[in-house]
């Protein structure tokens, strides 16, 4: 459940109507619901209720520092790929004590950042990775908290480009090697082992691939268990997915179920990286259309967003829901292909939409708060997208649009 909802035959985000944020914040615009965050991290904190947890929001997924805000205050825990990320989490008020560092390629000035501040602990990728956090641990004088992030070979039935647990992928350790990796890290004076992570990709729709990662996991932590390492905490990544379109995915109350299932008693701590499925269906991007180009062969509605605000459609071939800010009782007037103004045949909102449009319209894509404003770009000198937090009746500009001058402020002319 969301808060963007139809009032009569406006869409409201809260309390607020689309068409007024559209009024005075322009388009294209990103718009979050501050109540929908909230429900969806109580989702997942709830369902997990006495045994121990910490809901880790992937920040990747939004960044913006209103939202990563909403989730500090709630006591969220953060995970993060980079040190640009931890600066984020950092400013929004989050703690570091419950930041988790993930990421295959690890800077070393990221490693002593995270040190410094004192994360909770690393998702370390590789053997050379591990070598070179315990060298920087112990030049700080510090120990760094570490799990193995295990690559379970599960298929995750999802698109190739978000499965990340497969062999052929390039993250993590293979399962097979990781009592060996495990031994070693175990053996390093600046390292502690503390857990085992996995996360097998991203909008997963089923719950057996979860739980047949879960499984590998479990029994390799009987295996280190034999071996006398000892840890405390499973990492289970992200990847819940979310509706779109028609999907029907889990609730993070039968996600959790599941788990704490296989868990039994065993007393390891649970962490999750959930994403998409807490901020995904708390964003919509406005748009309005400009034009309507009928041709010999499509009907095009040309939008004033683009590939370069929303790359999900032109990257994943994504699905997303496009409804209208304003529904009228007509019957859809055609079938359009929904693209945008940037010179590529990729770029495309949604294809083959049945909706009654008119010039100037606005439209709202659903689903665009996870993986939306985070992957725009400049593309085509395009300024990026204003991003705004509804919360209640109020209506918050939490990033405003990027000026033409933007565009090339950190740019020099030769001497
Ligand atoms: N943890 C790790 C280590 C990850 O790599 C990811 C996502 C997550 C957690 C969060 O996954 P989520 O719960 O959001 O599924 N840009 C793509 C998605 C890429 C996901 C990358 N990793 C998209 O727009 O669909």
């Amino acid at each position: 459940m969301d808060h963007f909802q139809y009032r009569d035959d406006a869409l409201w985000a809260e309390d607020v109507p689309l068409a007024a944020i559209a009024e005075r914040f322009g388009t294209p615009c990103y718009v979050y619901s501050r109540a929908t965050l909230e429900r969806h991290w109580h989702a997942f904190d709830q369902a997990f209720r006495e045994h121990p947890h910490l809901i880790c929001f992937a920040v990747k997924a939004n960044s913006n520092l209103a939202v990563l805000d909403v989730l500090a205050r709630l006591g969220a825990g953060f995970d993060i790929v980079s040190v640009g990320e931890l600066e984020r989490v950092l400013a929004a008020g989050g703690d570091p004590a419950r930041v988790i560092f993930s990421g295959v390629g690890k800077r070393e000035d990221e490693m002593r950042r995270a040190l410094e501040v004192g994360i909770r602990g690393f998702n370390v990728e590789s053997e050379a990775e591990l070598v070179r956090l315990d060298r920087v641990a112990r030049e700080m004088g510090r120990i760094a908290p570490v799990s193995l992030r295990v690559n379970p070979d599960v298929d995750a039935r999802t698109h190739p480009y978000i499965a990340t647990g497969l062999k052929e992928n390039k993250f993590g350790i293979s399962i097979q090697d990781a009592e060996t990796v495990y031994r070693h890290a175990a053996a390093l004076p600046g390292l502690q082992v503390t857990g085992i992570d996995c996360h097998i990709g991203s909008q997963l729709t089923e719950l057996a691939p979860f739980v047949d990662a879960l499984q590998r996991v479990l029994a390799l932590a009987r295996r280190l268990a034999a071996l006398g390492i000892e840890i405390t905490h499973l990492d289970l990544g992200g990847g819940l997915g979310i509706r779109y379109v028609d999907e029907s995915p889990p609730e993070p109350a039968d996600y959790a179920s599941v788990i704490r299932q296989h868990l039994a008693d065993l007393p390891f701590e649970v962490l999750l990286e959930p994403g998409r499925a807490i901020a995904g269906n708390a964003g919509v991007l406005l748009t309005r259309v400009e034009y309507l180009k009928p041709t010999a062969h499509k009907q095009f509605a040309i939008l004033d967003a683009a590939m370069n605000d929303l790359l999900r459609p032109a990257l994943y071939q994504a699905r997303q829901a496009i409804v209208p800010v304003r529904r009228t009782a007509h019957e859809p007037s055609a079938v359009y292909d929904l693209v945008g103004p940037v010179c590529e045949t990729g770029d495309f909102l949604g294809k083959e939409r049945a909706l009654a449009l008119a010039p100037g319209d606005l439209l709202a894509v659903r689903g665009s708060g996870a993986y939306g404003f985070v992957m725009s770009s400049n593309y085509n000198s395009r300024p990026r997208a204003a991003e705004v937090m509804v919360d209640g009746a109020e209506a918050h500009l939490v990033r405003r649009r990027e000026s033409l001058t933007d565009l090339f402020a950190g740019e020099n002319r030769l001497p």
